[in-house]
C-alpha cells in the first residue's frame, strides 16, 4: 500500500462467501460511469440550477468544496471564506477558555470526528498552555438531555466562553432549545459581548439567521445551498470548530482534494472510492452482506466511524434497502462484537480502518523482575506490534471462516488523512446510492418524528427543519 489512503480487497476474494475479481471487473464500467455522473453531470446541474425532478434534492456541493475553498484562500488570505474561518477561530481562541459547539447530526458529527482524530485524547483536561492557548471544546444541542445540559451550563459558570451554533435549517428543535439556554446564560454572564461570543453557522432565511441579525452577531457563516448536512464536514460546519481546536484546516482540505483527484482519474480497480463501493455493493447484492461493520483500529477513529454511520444510514436507508452501518472499535470490541462477526449470521462485511503511524512515540511492554503475569516474553515489544498481531489474527480468523473483509488504510489520524477519509466516504455514499437507484440526499424519514414531536408539544410546524 502507498503512503496515502489505500483500499485492499484481497479479503473479499473468498471462494464461497466472497466475491471474485471477475465480478468486480464486470461492475467496473458501471462504477466509472456513475463516477463521471457525480463529477460532471451533477456539478453542472448544480451550477445551472436546473435540477430535474428525479434528482431532487441534489446536495452535491461537497464535491467541489475542498478545491474551491483552497483556491479562494490562495488568492485572498484576508476575506476568503477560509481566511475568515481562521480569523474568527483566532478571535474565539483569544476571548474564550471554552467553546460550546451546538448542533446535531451532520451539524456536529464531523467536528467531533475531527476533535477525536486530530487532538489529544484528553484534550479538555489539558492545561491552557498544553492546549497552546486553545479553548476547551464541548458539544451540546445534540440531544434533549436534562442532566447533560445542566452539567455543561454549570461547568461554564465562571469561565470565559463562547458558542458556535450550527444548524443549516436554523430550526432543529434540539439545537434551538439548547441555544436558547446557552444564550440566556451568556447574556447574564457577558451582557456586552454577546454579539462576538456567538457565531452562527446556518443557511439563509431560517430562524437562526434572523436571530443572528437580532443579536447583531459580528460573525455569521453560511451553509451554502446544495450542501447536505451530513456532507458538510468540510465547509464552515466542520472547519470552524476544527480551526478553534487548532487543527490544520488547510491539510483537511488538501487531503479531501487529493481524494477527489484520485476519484476523478483512477480506474475502478485503482480507485479507493470505487473499489470500496464495488466490493461492498457486490457483497450486499450477491451474498446478502447488508450489515456494514466499520471496524476502526484506533480509539481516535471511533467518532469518524459514527460520522460514517450517519452518512450511510441517512443517505441510503430508504425504500426498504441500504446497508445497516455499525461502528466497532478494536481491539475493544473484539471482546464484545467479534464473536458475532466470526460466527453469527453471514450478513456482514467487515470494513477495517487502520493507520500506518501513531501520533506519539511507541510505548513498549516493560520488563519486570518478577514475572507473575508471564508477560516478560513480550518485554520490549511495542504496543503497535501487539495491535498488528491482533489485526492480522482477526483477519486470518475471518478469512478461515469465509467472512469477507475490506481493508482501508490511512496514514494516520491527522488532518490530511481524515480529509481523505471524509471525502472518500461521502463520494462512496453518493456512488452507492446511484448504484442502488436511491437518491443519497435528503432524509424524508426523519421528518415523521419531528412532525409528531411538534404536534405532541403543541408547537407550529412552520418550516422544514
Ligand atoms: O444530514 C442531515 O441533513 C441531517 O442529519 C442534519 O444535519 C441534521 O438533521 C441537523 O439539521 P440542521 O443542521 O438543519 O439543524
Amino acid at each position: 500500500m502507498s503512503s496515502s489512503l489505500a483500499v485492499d480487497l484481497s479479503g473479499c476474494w473468498l471462494d464461497e462467501y466472497g466475491i471474485t475479481p471477475l465480478q468486480f471487473a464486470e461492475l467496473a464500467n458501471r462504477l466509472e460511469s456513475i463516477r463521471d455522473e457525480t463529477v460532471l453531470t451533477d456539478v453542472k446541474l448544480l451550477e445551472s440550477g436546473a435540477i430535474p425532478v428525479e434528482k431532487m434534492p441534489l446536495d452535491g456541493r461537497f464535491y467541489e468544496l475542498p478545491e474551491l475553498l483552497l483556491s479562494q484562500y490562495a488568492e485572498d488570505r484576508r476575506t476568503s471564506e477560509l481566511a475568515q474561518i481562521l480569523s474568527v477561530a483566532r478571535q474565539l481562541q483569544e476571548s474564550s477558555e471554552a467553546v460550546v459547539i451546538l448542533g446535531i447530526g451532520g451539524s456536529y458529527m464531523g467536528a467531533k470526528a475531527i476533535l477525536d482524530g486530530c487532538c489529544e485524547p484528553y484534550y479538555n483536561e489539558l492545561s491552557k498552555e498544553q492546549r497552546a492557548g486553545r479553548p476547551r471544546i464541548y458539544f451540546e444541542g445534540n440531544s434533549l438531555d436534562n442532566d447533560s445540559l445542566q452539567a455543561l451550563l454549570k461547568r461554564l459558570a465562571g469561565c470565559r466562553w463562547s458558542v458556535v451554533v450550527i444548524s443549516k435549517s436554523g430550526g432543529t428543535l434540539e439545537t434551538a432549545v439548547a441555544f436558547r439556554l446557552f444564550l440566556e446564560s451568556l447574556q447574564q454572564q457577558f451582557p456586552d459581548e454577546v454579539s462576538s461570543r456567538i457565531v452562527p453557522v446556518t443557511g439563509p432565511k431560517g430562524k437562526l439567521d434572523s436571530l443572528a441579525q437580532t443579536l447583531n452577531c459580528k460573525n455569521v457563516f453560511r451553509v451554502p445551498e446544495g450542501l447536505g448536512g451530513r456532507f458538510s464536514v468540510l465547509s464552515s460546519v466542520g472547519l470552524l470548530p476544527a480551526a478553534c481546536m487548532g487543527v490544520d484546516v488547510v491539510q483537511l482540505l488538501k487531503g479531501a482534494a487529493s481524494m477527489n483527484d484520485t476519484f476523478r482519474n483512477a480506474s475502478a480497480e485503482q480507485n479507493p472510492v470505487l473499489q470500496y463501493v464495488g466490493a461492498a455493493h457486490l457483497l450486499e447484492k450477491r451474498k446478502g452482506a447488508d450489515i456494514r461493520v466499520l471496524s476502526v483500529w484506533a480509539k481516535a477513529l471511533e467518532s469518524a466511524g459514527l460520522w460514517y454511520d450517519q452518512l450511510l444510514a441517512e443517505s441510503l436507508g430508504k425504500a426498504e434497502i441500504g446497508a445497516t452501518p455499525v461502528t466497532a472499535v478494536n481491539t475493544r470490541d473484539l471482546h464484545s462484537r467479534a464473536q458475532q462477526h466470526q460466527e453469527g449470521r453471514r450478513n456482514k462485511v467487515i470494513v477495517n480502518v487502520t493507520t500506518r503511524s501513531t501520533r506519539t512515540d511507541r510505548i513498549r511492554v516493560p520488563e519486570r523482575g518478577s514475572d507473575h503475569d508471564a508477560l516478560n516474553q513480550l518485554a520490549g515489544k511495542p504496543i503497535t506490534e501487539l495491535l498488528s498481531a491482533a489485526y492480522q489474527g482477526t483477519n486470518q480468523a475471518l478469512k478461515e471462516a469465509g467472512r469477507p473483509v475490506i481493508d482501508i488504510q490511512l496514514e494516520s489520524t491527522d488532518a490530511f488523512s481524515l480529509g481523505q477519509y471524509f471525502q472518500m466516504m461521502m463520494l462512496a455514499t453518493v456512488v452507492e446510492g446511484r448504484l442502488l437507484g436511491i437518491n443519497p440526499y435528503g432524509q424524508p424519514g426523519v421528518e415523521a418524528y419531528k412532525k409528531n414531536m411538534k404536534s405532541l408539544l403543541g408547537i407550529a410546524d412552520s418550516q422544514k427543519d
